[in-house]
């Protein structure tokens, strides 16, 4: 199996930088890429804040921190990721503009290198035809946020070779991850289950069975779930849970995987939820995010 001594990470934004963090605590060096300067400047912010939280907290030692930061290289052009190993890729969730870098990265990328996506729910064999290379294209889906959640997701490509995958475990398992493996259908296997939970949560509340409230405390408590799914549904984003949604309506053909209206409405609404301060529930200052 490929040892991977350097990892580029496209995207850094909220996961792609939690991903590099990962990578550069675990001794790994990395190319951190995005197209706008000002997300590699905030990307590097949160990395040297994070880490520092971890020291203060006794989760990492000072020396270990210093050596991680000093591995952490950003950039805005594709040709320094000539050395990476492994690239992962976390830009925006749009399948056009993905193909269109996972072309321009077969054509950059070693030979060698194998190019995972952090997509949550773009078919991995489809971005992998984008390339001469589909045996090496795989999905590592992490959750949000990167450095705290233990659980890895990857995602086998219709092509995707056992090398490719045993390597993208190892590596997973060097930060620190639990992998569990999907095959690449709608929704892999987390989204899969949750997001028609998250949906039947609103079909309640929009059908007049019960109050946001009472939905939320239900879930907590009845099946010791931390947060209630319309709370969760705010956490994650309302525009992703609807756009996961109709990934699942379309991919499965299943009238059951329909989105509930009320969804769509907030979405049309502008309420997405904790990022625009007004989802199901509405927000006042928000909190500081949670990851050390
Ligand atoms: P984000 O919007 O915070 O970051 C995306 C970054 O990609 C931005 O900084 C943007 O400037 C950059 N970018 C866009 N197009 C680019 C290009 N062509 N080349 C280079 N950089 C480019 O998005 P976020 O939330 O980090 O999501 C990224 C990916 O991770 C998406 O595929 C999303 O579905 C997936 N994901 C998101 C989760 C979440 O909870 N936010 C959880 C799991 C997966």
């Amino acid at each position: 199996m490929a040892e991977v001594k350097t990892v580029g990470v496209i995207g850094g934004g909220q996961m792609g930088s939690g991903i590099a963090q990962l990578a550069i605590v675990a001794g790994i060096d990395v190319w951190l890429l995005d197209s706008d300067s000002n997300a590699l400047t905030n990307a590097t912010k949160s990395i040297g804040n994070s880490i520092q939280r971890f020291v203060s907290k006794g989760q990492l030692s000072q020396e270990k921190a210093k050596d991680a930061l000093r591995r952490l290289r950003c950039t805005s052009s594709l040709e320094d990721l000539q050395s990476a190993d492994v690239i992962i890729e976390a830009i925006v969730e749009s399948e056009d503009i993905k193909k269109s870098l996972y072309t321009d990265l077969d054509r950059i990328a070693k030979g060698s290198a194998i190019l995972a996506s952090n997509t949550s729910s773009i078919s991995i064999t489809r971005l992998a035809s984008a390339t001469s290379r589909s045996s090496q294209v795989i999905g590592m889906h992490f959750f949000n946020p990167p450095p705290i959640m233990k659980l890895l997701e990857i995602v086998r490509g219709g092509d995707t070779s056992d090398a490719t995958f045993m390597t993208v475990k190892a590596l997973a398992e060097r930060f620190g991850k639990t992998v569990i493996c999907s095959q690449d259908y709608p929704g892999f296997i987390v989204n899969r289950i949750l997001m028609p939970m998250i949906n039947e949560a609103f079909f309640t509340l929009y059908t007049g069975v019960a109050t946001k409230e009472d939905i939320d405390t239900g879930m907590k408590l009845g099946t010791n779930h931390p947060m209630g799914p319309l709370e969760l549904a705010d956490f994650i984003g309302l525009d992703v849970c609807l756009s996961v949604m109709r990934v699942l309506h379309v991919g499965l053909g299943d009238s059951k995987y329909r989105p509930c209206p009320l969804l769509v409405q907030y979405v049309d609404a502008g309420r997405l939820g904790r990022k625009r301060g007004i989802g199901v529930y509405t927000y006042g200052k928000l909190p500081e995010a949670k990851s050390p």
